[in-house]
C-alpha cells in the first residue's frame, strides 16, 4: 500500500471560533473559551511568491532597555528539531532570551520559557514536535505560569497553526522564521495580555543584522544566505524560509574576522544554496567563489559549507576550494536521485551525467575530497529501473557517507498532488539497499586511510567512553582516540589504525606525515 496521506482539512474548521475585535494590530478570536490574539498568521499564497518585495537589510537594535528585566531570575529551554540553519536560529533566539536576563536550564521541571524550534521536513518531524507539545500539555497544567512557544519551520505553515489554535490552545506564543528579532516583544505580549499571541510573516524576507547569538564550543555557524528559489517540487523549504536573498560580503567577512578574534577554530557557512550567493546583489558582481577566496585569508583553521546545489556549483568555484588553505576538502553535494526523469520530475534541473561530470571535476581538481550526498527514495512514480540508477551514482560517485530519507508528501507542494504508487514495503526496501551500499562506502574509504596520520580538531569526550576523545578530519571524518580532556578544543595529529563504518580508531601521534 501506497503512504495514506493526512487530512488536516479538519483542522480549518473554525465554526466555534469567535472573532472578539479586529483593528490594525490583529484580530482577536476565542475558540472554546482561549483567547487567541492573531497580529499575522501564514498565508501560502504570498508564500509562494517571489520578486515582488525589495531585499532590505536591517541593523536592529536588538532587545530594546525596557525589555532587558522581563527574564530576571527565569530559566528557558528551546528545543531544537531540523537543520543547522534551525540550530543556528536557535543560537539567535537564546542570544535574544539572555540579553533579557533569562538563564538557561536542562531541567524542564524548573522552565518558566519552553521553546520548540519546528521543522517541517518531512511527516515525522512534524510527528515528533506534536508527540512533544502532548508532553509539554502535563507541565503546563502542572504549572500554569510556565510560558510555551513554537517557531521555526512549522509556523510557516496554515494547517500547523491552525492545528495548534485548536487542539494545542495552552500554547502561548507562535512565531516564525522571519520574525525572530520580535521574540523579546512578544514574550511581554503573551506574558501581560494572557492570550495566545500569532505573529508569523509571510514575507520573501529581510535580512536582520547584528542580533546577539549564543555560539558554544569551537566551531561557529554563519549565515550566508537565507531562504531557497529553487522549488524542488518535494520541498517545503521555499514556503518556510522564503526567498533567496544574500547577506552583504562585508558583513560576512566582519562576523568570520571576530570569530577568527574569539578563537574559534572551525566555521561553517550556512544556506539551502550557498552557490548561489551573490547572483541576488543588483549593486556588485560578488559570487560563492569570490567569498570563498576573501575568507581563504583569514586566519581561521577551517572553513566548511552547507549546502551546495549542483546546478550553480561552477568552475570558478571548483578553483578556489582546490587551491585549499582553510577550505577543506569536503563537499556535500545533495544529489537526490541517479535518474534523470526522476531528477526531471523533482525539478532540480540538472541530469545524472551533469552531476556525474561534477563530481568528476571536483575529484580531479581537489585530489582528497570526500563528497557526501542527500537522497529520496520512494519518490512519486520512481521505478525498480530508476531506483537501481540511484544505486549506479552512489557506487560510481564513491560517498563517503549520505542522509536517506523515505519521501514524504509535504502539503502544497507541488509533488504532493502527484499519484504515489510506490508501496511503503518497497520503499523501505529501497531505503535499506541504498543504506548497505553507503554503509559499503564508508567502509571502503575508511579503509584506505588506515596508516596515515590525520590532522583532528578534538571536539569533545565520545559519547560511550570519557576516556576516549572524539574529532573530526579535514574532510570531516569522525576520529577516536585516546587522550587527556586538556586536548578538546585543539588539533592533534592521529595515526589511523581500525577503520570501523561510523568512524574510524587511531592513536596520537607527535608529527604528521600525511593529511586527509
Ligand atoms: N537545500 C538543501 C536541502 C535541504 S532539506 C539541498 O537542496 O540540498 C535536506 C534534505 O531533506 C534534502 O536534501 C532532501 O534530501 C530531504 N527532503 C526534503 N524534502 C523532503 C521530502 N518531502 N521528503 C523526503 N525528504 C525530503
Ligand atoms: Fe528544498 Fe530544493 Fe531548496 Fe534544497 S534547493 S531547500 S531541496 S527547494
Ligand atoms: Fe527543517 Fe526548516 Fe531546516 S523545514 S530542514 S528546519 S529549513
Amino acid at each position: 500500500m501506497a503512504e495514506k496521506k493526512k487530512d488536516y482539512s479538519k483542522y480549518f474548521d473554525f465554526s466555534d471560533a469567535k472573532v472578539i475585535s479586529e483593528d490594525e494590530t490583529g484580530k482577536k478570536i476565542r475558540i472554546r473559551g482561549r483567547e487567541i490574539h492573531i497580529m499575522s498568521e501564514p498565508n501560502h499564497r504570498q508564500e509562494k511568491q517571489r520578486g515582488k518585495e525589495d531585499v532590505k537589510v536591517l541593523y536592529e537594535n536588538t532587545v530594546p532597555e525596557s525589555l532587558k528585566d522581563l527574564g530576571r531570575g527565569k530559566r528557558y529551554i528551546v528545543y531544537t528539531y531540523g537543520c543547522q540553519m534551525n540550530e543556528h536560529d536557535t543560537e539567535t533566539i537564546k542570544g535574544l532570551l539572555e540579553q533579557m536576563g533569562y538563564q538557561s536550564t536542562e531541567d524542564r521541571k524548573e522552565a518558566d520559557l519552553i521553546l520548540l524550534n519546528t521543522c517541517a521536513i518531512r511527516e515525522n518531524a512534524e510527528d515528533k514536535v506534536f508527540g512533544e507539545l502532548g508532553h509539554l500539555k502535563t507541565l503546563k497544567l502542572e504549572r500554569p505560569g510556565l510560558l510555551l512557544g513554537v517557531c521555526g519551520c512549522m509556523s510557516q505553515e496554515e494547517n500547523v497553526v491552525n492545528r495548534i489554535m485548536q487542539k494545542h490552545s495552552f500554547v502561548d506564543m507562535i512565531f516564525g522564521t522571519h520574525n525572530i528579532h520580535r521574540l523579546p516583544h512578544l514574550i511581554q505580549e503573551a506574558i501581560f495580555s494572557k492570550e495566545m499571541v500569532v505573529e508569523v510573516w509571510s514575507k520573501e524576507g529581510d535580512i536582520i543584522e547584528n542580533l546577539p547569538k549564543k555560539r558554544e564550543g569551537m566551531r561557529a555557524w554563519v549565515n550566508i544566505m537565507y531562504g531557497c528559489d529553487k522549488f524542488c517540487t518535494y520541498c517545503i523549504v521555499p514556503f518556510t524560509r522564503g526567498k533567496e536573498r544574500s547577506r552583504r560580503p562585508e558583513d560576512v567577512i566582519a562576523e568570520v574576522r571576530e570569530l577568527a578574534r574569539q578563537g574559534f577554530k572551525e566555521i561553517t557557512l550556512l544556506g539551502q544554496n550557498v552557490n548561489a550567493y551573490g547572483k541576488d546583489f543588483t549593486d556588485i558582481e560578488y559570487s560563492f567563489a569570490n567569498l570563498m577566496d576573501d575568507l581563504r585569508q583569514i586566519d581561521i583553521p577551517r572553513v566548511r559549507f552547507m549546502t551546495s546545489h549542483p546546478r550553480d556549483f561552477d568552475d570558478d568555484l571548483i578553483a578556489v576550494l582546490a587551491k585549499g588553505g582553510n577550505l577543506v576538502e569536503h563537499i556535500h553535494l545533495p544529489v537526490q536521485s541517479g535518474s534523470t526523469e526522476i531528477l526531471k520530475r523533482m525539478s532540480r534541473k540538472y541530469s545524472r551525467e551533469h552531476y556525474l561530470d561534477l563530481a568528476r571535476k571536483i575529484k580531479s581538481a581537489i585530489p582528497d575530497v570526500v563528497l557526501t550526498t542527500d537522497i529520496i527514495v520512494g519518490f512519486p512514480g520512481e521505478t525498480d529501473e530508476q531506483f537501481e540508477d540511484t544505486l549506479s551514482l552512489v557506487k560510481e560517485v564513491g560517498y563517503d557517507s549520505a542522509y536517506t530519507f523515505i519521501y514524504s508528501p509535504r502539503e502544497g507542494t507541488p509533488a504532493a498532488v502527484m499519484e504515489d504508487n510506490v508501496p511503503l514495503g518497497v520503499k523501505k526496501a529501497r531505503l535499506q539497499r541504498l543504506n548497505d551500499a553507503i554503509n559499503e562506502n564508508s567502509r571502503l574509504s575508511n579503509d584506505k586511510v588506515v596508516g596515515s596520520v590525520v590532522e583532528v580538531l578534538v571536539e569533545g569526550e565520545s559519547k560511550n567512553n570519557e576516556k576516549v576523545l572524539a574529532g573530526r578530519t579535514r574532510s570531516n571524518k569522525l576520529v577516536h582516540f585516546e587522550g587527556s580532556p586538556d586536548l578538546i578544543g585543539t588539533f592533534v595529529h592521529v595515526e589511523i589504525t581500525d577503520p570501523m563504518t561510523w568512524y574510524i580508531k587511531g592513536n596520537i601521534v607527535p608529527e604528521p606525515v600525511t593529511t586527509v
